[in-house]
């Protein structure tokens, strides 16, 4: 018999030395795993007050705390919707001293004082605002996550249009802008509908407006 230095690796020896290796890689990493740090600071607390819903509310609130938070979680009005969180969706959209706002992009001590009408301060099932009579009967939604938002979106936009508030696409901006569906697509664009609602949503907010699109 002959002996040999040269080492002999089947494809299982390679493949076992494989997973050893890894787990080896592995362990310095969960050793590496920060130590928890000291204690963390409080938050800062304010105190906010503002009407919603014609209703005067005092709130203790984390500094951090967004309008949208503020308005489900500490006042309980859930009508106002959690879309994306994230600005770009416009589930959240409350009216703010009569403009609409995306609630989850600004922090509710911004608004001390502050007039904020939500989706519950619009109308109630037993008494509508025509907005919302006009989703109704036209059929503007179908799951109604994003109803809240545009109804309150589409209130705004037509007290804008009465302002003579000028969009992108207004052609003449001295002459009173028509409610057609080119300027109220452009003035919802911010309010997503996932469930495609769309053209009933216009049917209903040119009902409101007695619009002619
Ligand atoms: Fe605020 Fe989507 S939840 S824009
Ligand atoms: Fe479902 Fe608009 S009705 S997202």
């Amino acid at each position: 018999m002959v002996a040999t230095s040269e080492w002999k690796f089947t494809r299982r020896d390679v493949l076992k030395l494989g997973a050893v290796s890894m787990s080896a890689l592995a362990i310095p990493r969960v050793m590496a795993a920060p130590a928890a740090t000291g204690p963390v600071s409080p938050p800062v607390m304010a105190k906010v007050a503002m009407e919603v819903n014609g209703k005067p509310q005092a709130l203790d609130l984390d500094t951090r705390t967004t309008l949208l938070d503020a308005l489900r979680e500490h006042m309980h009005l859930t009508g106002t919707k959690k879309g994306c969180d994230h600005g770009q969706c416009g589930a959240c959209t409350v009216i703010v001293d009569g403009r609409r706002i995306n609630s989850c992009l600004t922090l509710a001590v911004m608004h001390e004082g502050a007039k904020v009408t939500t989706i519950e301060g619009l109308g109630t099932p037993d008494k509508m605002h025509p907005m919302q009579a006009a989703f109704v009967k036209h059929d503007g939604y179908q799951c109604g996550y994003c109803t809240p938002g545009q109804i309150c979106s589409a209130v705004a936009v037509l007290d804008e249009m009465e302002r003579d508030i000028p969009s992108h696409v207004t052609g003449d901006l001295k002459a009173k802008a028509a409610v057609t569906r080119m300027e109220v697509r452009e003035r919802m664009s911010g309010n997503i509908c996932r469930c495609g609602a769309y053209s009933n949503i216009h049917d209903a907010i040119e009902e409101v407006a007695g619009g002619t699109a």
